[in-house]
């Protein structure tokens, strides 16, 4: 049996040029991703953290994703130091392919650096520039039609929660922001409360659970059965200290990491919660 499986996943790997599908087909689970978002933090010498978690990568079984978005301009160089098991993606992009868009990049130009994830409507690019869900929508287009998958980011305000609005907001959030067709391959949602970024408050596990419920059950709407392999990841002061208690939820399939994946230590620290 296990050698038919394997010849299975031999047959699979060299058809499609993807090593875990089957094994998510035959077992129904879904691959986590450990994400860190550097923000606007990272100069030349900050690749010394990224060769760092490439090679603690090496430590761990590879059973969970692995990826940076650093500062574009770091990309390029970021490839080439990373290893196969450390991806590289971008923070935002505009919708366009090309064109006078003056100060901008295309999802085509990032996947061209070598970007195969996009962050999209992070609430510091709602908030500072105004990207509103239709724009995020077109974002999230743009990635597909450039082959790179996007990570559309939700979350609801402090007052929304205080007033009890959180789920439906998160849900209006959602629903406007993503796009016409996905799979677990070419989506990825990352639920951060605005008030958890950077604060080191985090919801308690059973609100985590019911709004990671919901989003799931909004994509199984949307998608149907493919809707059920789509990560949802949590964001919002996650560090090594609750990683293995966050990701234990239920529908939460990985992080995506601000602060803490600043330092190779921290963020692998979070990875080695992930795979444990
Ligand atoms: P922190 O982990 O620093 O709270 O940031 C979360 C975030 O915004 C990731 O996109």
């Amino acid at each position: 049996m296990t050698f038919y499986f394997y010849i299975a996943c031999r047959f699979q790997h060299s058809l499609l040029g993807e090593r875990t599908n089957l094994f998510k087909m035959v077992t129904g689970m879904v691959r986590t991703l450990i994400a860190g978002n550097w923000k606007m933090n990272g100069l030349k010498s900050s690749l010394e953290e990224a060769k760092k978690t490439t090679q603690m990568l090496n430590d761990f079984p590879d059973k969970a994703d692995c990826l940076i978005c650093p500062p574009s301009t770091l990309i390029v160089p970021m490839k080439e130091v990373a290893s196969e098991r450390l991806h590289v993606g971008a923070q935002s992009c505009h919708p366009e392919a090309s064109g006078a868009f003056t100060g901008d990049l295309s999802a085509e130009i990032l996947a061209d650096a070598g970007a195969s994830y996009v962050i999209v409507g992070h609430s510091e690019r709602r908030s500072e520039h105004g990207e509103r869900s239709a724009y995020v929508q077109e974002q999230a287009h743009a990635c597909l039609r450039a082959g790179v998958t996007p990570i559309i980011c939700v979350g609801e305000s402090f007052a929304q929660r205080e007033r009890g609005e959180t789920k439906d907001t998160v849900v209006r959030i959602l629903r406007k922001s993503v796009p016409t067709l996905a799979d677990s391959e070419t989506l990825v949602v990352a639920y951060e409360p605005r008030w958890a970024i950077g604060t080191g408050l985090v919801p308690s596990s059973d609100e985590i659970a019911e709004v990671h419920g919901v989003i799931r059950e909004l994509l199984i709407e949307l998608y149907q059965d493919r809707g059920r392999g789509i990560r949802i990841l949590y964001g919002g002061s996650m560090k090594p200290g609750n990683a293995a208690e966050i990701l234990a939820i239920d529908n939460v399939n990985g992080g995506l990491i601000g602060g803490a994946s600043l330092k190779a230590d921290d963020f692998m620290a979070i990875y080695a919660a992930a795979v444990a």
